[in-house]
């Protein structure tokens, strides 16, 4: 069974301290821990071999997020990120949720759609159904894209054939072929199958493939988060619980009414899901186009998540939205640190690895709206942002805390306050 992850007092840990916590829950050997602890992730040589004119390395901090329980799991939650607030943001939501229950989660399968243009078409009604009716033998063409991936129960699974009759350059054909990519991102297999399966398109229609590539509107493959969180769990300072749920659904229906504070509610949604998406290695460019695309769909753009008081008074969250992310391919198994990150969360399908980056969308949002709806989030970004002031200015180790603190009180946190305060510490 798996040991908690209700870590009480893991910010409080010399960071070795955490090291040696997260690699005893996580399993990790003797060396996998030493390359965590030492920020030995990449290597040059690695690096190279990943992109073009690779000059060096760009290194961001690796924080774990605690606390989360997820489908009755306790799960440890690898996040890359640059921004303060955000991993102590989630650990302290799944807090919060744990005692409701903790997240629950699903994911569809990995089905992304590919896309072919199909241009100069004289019948596009008439090429539609030709296409649909060769169904079976693309669906096989495809399958032949990659036999391992087809051996694991991946493939193709469903042609859809539309037409868009008024585009400037005239009607064209769009097929969307549907395929399964198991537990992998999915890109390079459906970029391939839709390549292959253009020249006999043509055949069939007699039209021209233009386009040809997958969508990132990966609808088919949404991830669903839920929770609730009792209010009493929910009061803070001067608010009562029942005060907190209600602020946060007054927030949520901002957030669905106007698209202004939508992009920023799901951005606060993304600071989770990114951190996750690039800890692992995954394209956090493809994820952030689905979920910006998705919240767009319809009439207008939109928050992808919803909170509402249940008829227990409970504070009940949800959220939905593509996640297009893998356990295999890519760099999840390249890049030695998001291998690590994969392990520390024991995701076995990229199905678990959908679940666990919606639910922690979710806890950040809601660490961000209960901020927002009662103290506003300035003064805890203050303290982390006073660290990053004094860093910038030069401080180091026990000096960062001494200025940030010294900074803080003066009430402007501006970097000259911070070096003539770094001076004077250097003086003592
Ligand atoms: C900041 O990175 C994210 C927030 O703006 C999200 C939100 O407003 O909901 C705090």
């Amino acid at each position: 069974m798996t040991p908690s992850s209700r870590f009480t007092g893991f910010y409080e840990l010399p960071l070795a301290d955490r090291v040696e916590r997260v690699a005893q829950w996580a399993d990790l050997s003797t060396a996998e821990a030493t390359a965590l602890g030492r920020g030995m992730g990449l290597d040059l040589a690695r690096a190279d071999d990943m992109i073009e004119n690779v000059i060096g390395l760009h290194a961001l901090p690796l924080g774990i997020a605690v606390n989360f329980l997820i489908n009755g799991r306790d799960v440890l939650v690898p996040m890359a990120i640059e921004e303060p607030s955000v991993v102590a943001g989630a650990s302290f939501a799944a807090k919060l949720v744990r005692a409701g229950g903790g997240f629950q989660a699903t994911a569809a399968p990995s089905e992304m759609i590919g896309q072919i243009q199909v241009l100069n078409v004289a019948d596009p009604h008439s090429a539609r159904f030709d296409i649909l009716a060769a169904r079976e033998e693309l669906l096989a063409l495809a399958d032949e894209t990659d036999p391992l991936l087809l051996r694991l129960g991946g493939g193709a699974r469903e042609l859809e054939v539309r037409i868009l009759s008024a585009t400037p350059v005239g009607p064209m054909l769009i097929v969307h072929l549907i395929f399964d990519c198991r537990d992998a991102m999915g890109a390079n297999v459906v970029n391939t199958a839709c390549e292959s399966l253009a020249p006999r398109i043509e055949e069939i229609t007699g039209g021209r493939t233009r386009l040809r590539i997958l969508s990132n509107l990966a609808d088919r493959r949404l991830a669903r988060a839920r929770c609730r969180v009792p209010a009493e769990a929910l009061a803070f300072q001067g608010f009562s619980g029942e005060e907190v749920v209600q602020n946060i659904v007054d927030a949520s229906a901002f957030a669905a009414a106007d698209p202004y504070r939508a992009a920023t509610h799901n951005k606060g949604i993304m600071n989770g899901v990114d951190a996750v998406v690039l800890a692992t290695g995954n394209d956090w460019r493809a994820v952030e186009a689905g979920a910006h695309a998705y919240a767009g769909r319809g009439r207008g753009y939109r928050s992808l998540s919803t909170w509402a008081q249940d008829v227990r008074g409970e504070l009940a969250g949800t959220l939905e939205m593509p996640v297009a992310a893998g356990i295999v391919g890519g760099a999840t198994q390249v890049h030695p640190t998001a291998r690590l990150a994969l392990k520390i969360l024991g995701a076995e399908t990229a199905q678990e690895l959908a679940q666990v980056i919606v639910a922690v969308g979710l806890a950040q949002n809601l660490a961000a709206l209960r901020a927002l709806a009662t103290e506003g989030i300035q003064r805890g970004h203050m303290q982390l942002h006073a660290r990053q002031v004094a860093m910038a200015a030069g401080a180091q180790g026990q000096e960062i805390r001494q200025v940030a603190e010294a900074l803080i009180e003066r009430g402007e946190i501006r970097q000259d306050h911070a070096a003539a305060i770094l001076e004077d510490v250097h003086g003592e």
